[in-house]
């Protein structure tokens, strides 16, 4: 309100009484200016501003000398501001901002001016600062990289002087949408009657199915902490506690591999819902998906989110998470190809599949070569990559031409619905379930190629029904797909004793784009059934009761049905933001070795410290 008061246009409007408090607010105002660092921010000041007299703060974002002018940008997380030093109205000023180097922290008061060269790419391009006083309040060593939106500074560099990379507008954007999306996720699961509530860091292990992260205690010699996968089990004591409605944004620690959408700290929306079955669980966080969309991008979303059943998505997508911003779905081809010619590589498949990439017929042989390396990469498996052309007059040349004829080739083409011009990509092996995820990724590579994965389009779907139950050759037993507290459907529950392998669960994710962005399921509140569900999964009852007593116990005390879910909110975010990686919408993250290479940790402890928290350490192999 002061800087209206100091308006001349505002002043003269005013009645008389105000007009002598104004003035007398203009004269405090202008007795503190003295001391305040700032009356505008670098991003504010626009075409109403010119005449009046500003002092603003921040950073020296570049300068330049023109004849007998010095203009330096100045830039604070509002935005830029060009202020102009004239040699002929001060030259002893505009020698001092000759001297000002790159991210000096500065403060200058002047008078705002109409720009006669205006920029309409800036916010404040329309005007410039004449500048009068010049105060450094801070010199700067020079950064390692440039401070600007495309910067010269490679990743680890980056990383390294991470609290320079926020201060590109880039960067700092995406803590701006993470901000607003925590407020927005507030605003509305207040809304709708939930508690926010913390739970502990310092607990014991969580059954998230990753490796713990784990803490010594000093007070308990030889025992430790692990920190929360998540905060699953406790978030369930709070439905027996009767909160009814809970959430946390929380941090959640697993050491497991990175990838660019993992870090091995990470923040969910968890939530838990009680009296509540799957459709109500499923209803409130579409509303709360759709609520972000609107208020974030702008995008409303009509309709109900579609539900696909996990075992459709791994026939269709080889996935269970389909990136459903197109189609080209799997088609099955075993009854097309096995037996009708003496081909060992088809006769002898488990799984036979294709995908059709509409218009792509024109794929050369160098194109298709490179198609099968990336199917044969280590990290994908196939053997190889058998492909036919549908060609102009519909029919169809393919690499297989030598062992089928016409008739095969035709059904292959009715079989794939292709169309002339079409391109046919196979892929075959021993294992249905791995050659689909080879499939997999031989789709969203050529989704990616023909450019139908547009960051800008949302495509978002629940995958239910999950198996309750998968076969670890790890450890050589069945172990929880999502965890162990999650109810199997209650038509499935008889298979516990006959078919486990074949139970489902009321157990859901939410996809958007491929990615996983959140998951839960409904629980298990009745101990009976609890109890067998750990014996399933090869738990002994000490075991069951040393890990899980104190939940057993107190369902015990009367738990009502209960169930709900948690988000990523890195991925949330980082979709929201278009971002290849989550790393890049988290203030301080981790490299791909799980490295703060800012803060340099992890680190060595002092021997001293490892004396008092009662540990010894053996040499690692490469000190060996
Ligand atoms: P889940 O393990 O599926 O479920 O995790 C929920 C969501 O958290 C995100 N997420 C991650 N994000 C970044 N880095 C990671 N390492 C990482 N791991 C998981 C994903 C995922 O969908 N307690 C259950 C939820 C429940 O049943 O209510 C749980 O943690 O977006």
């Amino acid at each position: 309100m002061l800087f209206q008061l100091n308006n001349p246009e505002f002043f003269h409007i005013l009645p008389p009484y105000q007009k002598v408090f104004s003035y007398l607010c203009t004269q405090i105002f202008i007795i503190s200016y003295n001391i305040m660092y700032r009356t505008h921010t670098c991003g504010e000041l626009r075409i109403a501003n010119v005449g009046q007299t500003v002092t603003l703060a921040g950073w020296v974002q570049r300068t330049r000398k023109m004849g007998g002018m010095t203009f330096v940008d100045v830039r604070d997380r509002y935005g830029i501001t060009q202020i102009v030093f004239e040699e002929a109205a001060n030259a002893d000023l505009c020698e001092q901002a000759n001297k000002l180097g790159r991210e000096w922290v500065v403060q200058v008061t002047g008078r705002v001016n109409e720009r006669s060269n205006k920029n309409p790419n800036m916010p404040t391009g329309d005007i410039e600062i004449i500048a009068t006083e010049l105060t450094v309040l801070n010199a700067a060593l020079t950064p390692p990289f440039t401070i600007e939106d495309q910067s010269d500074g490679g990743d680890d560099l980056r990383m390294k002087y991470r609290y320079l990379d926020l201060r590109r507008t880039p960067v700092r954007k995406n803590l701006e949408l993470r901000h607003k999306m925590t407020m927005e996720v507030r605003r509305y699961l207040d809304s709708l009657g939930f508690l926010e509530i913390e739970t502990p860091m310092l607990i014991g292990s969580t059954p998230e199915g990753a490796r713990d992260f784990v803490v010594p205690s000093r007070m308990n010699p030889g025992q430790f902490y692990a920190l929360p996968q998540s905060p699953q089990t406790l978030k369930q004591l709070l439905m027996v506690s009767g909160m009814d409605r809970y959430f946390q944004i929380v941090k959640c620690f697993r050491d497991e591999d990175l990838r660019a959408d993992r870090q091995p700290e990470f923040t969910q929306i968890d939530c838990e819902m009680s009296f509540v079955q799957q459709e109500d669980i499923l209803q409130t966080f579409e509303g709360m998906a759709k609520h972000l969309f609107r208020e974030l991008r702008g995008i409303d979303i009509q309709g109900a989110f579609p539900r696909m059943t996990w075992a459709d998505a791994m026939k269709y997508y080889g996935s269970d998470k389909p990136d459903t911003r197109f189609e080209m779905k799997f088609v099955e081809l075993m009854d097309v190809f096995q037996g009708k010619a003496d081909f060992a590589v088809f006769n002898d498949a488990k799984y036979i599949g294709g995908i059709c990439a509409t218009g792509q017929a024109v794929y050369t042989r160098k194109q298709i070569d490179q198609l099968t390396d990336f199917v044969k990469r280590p990290q994908i498996g196939a053997k190889g990559l058998v492909y036919a052309r549908v060609q102009e007059d519909g029919s169809v040349k393919s690499s297989v031409d030598k062992f089928y004829g016409e008739d095969v080739l035709n059904e292959l083409k009715a079989k794939m619905n292709a169309q002339p011009g079409d391109l046919i990509l196979i892929l075959c092996g021993d294992d249905a379930m791995k050659t689909r995820k080879q499939l997999c990724e031989l789709r969203l590579e050529m989704g990616a190629r023909m450019g139908l994965r547009d960051k800008n389009k949302f495509s978002l779907l629940w995958v239910i029904d999950f198996p309750m139950f998968e076969w670890s050759e790890e450890e050589g037993r069945l172990m929880a797909t999502h965890h162990p507290f999650t109810h199997p459907k209650d038509e499935d529950i008889p298979l516990l004793d006959t078919d486990p392998a074949a139970v489902r669960a009321d157990a859901y994710d939410m996809v958007c784009n491929g990615v996983e962005v959140g998951g839960g399921s409904i629980r298990i509140h009745d101990p009976e059934l609890q109890d067998k569900m750990f014996r399933i999964l090869g738990f002994t009852e000490e075991r069951a009761q040393e890990q899980f007593g104190f939940l057993m116990n107190a369902f015990k005390y009367g738990a009502p049905p209960h169930g709900g879910l948690a988000y990523g909110l890195d991925r949330w975010v980082s979709l929201f933001a278009g971002l290849d990686s989550i790393r890049d919408c988290i203030a301080f993250p981790k490299n791909n070795s799980g490295r703060d290479v800012m803060l340099d940790a992890p680190a060595r402890l002092e021997q001293a410290q490892l004396d008092e928290l009662y540990l010894s350490l053996v040499p690692v192999e490469s000190e060996k």
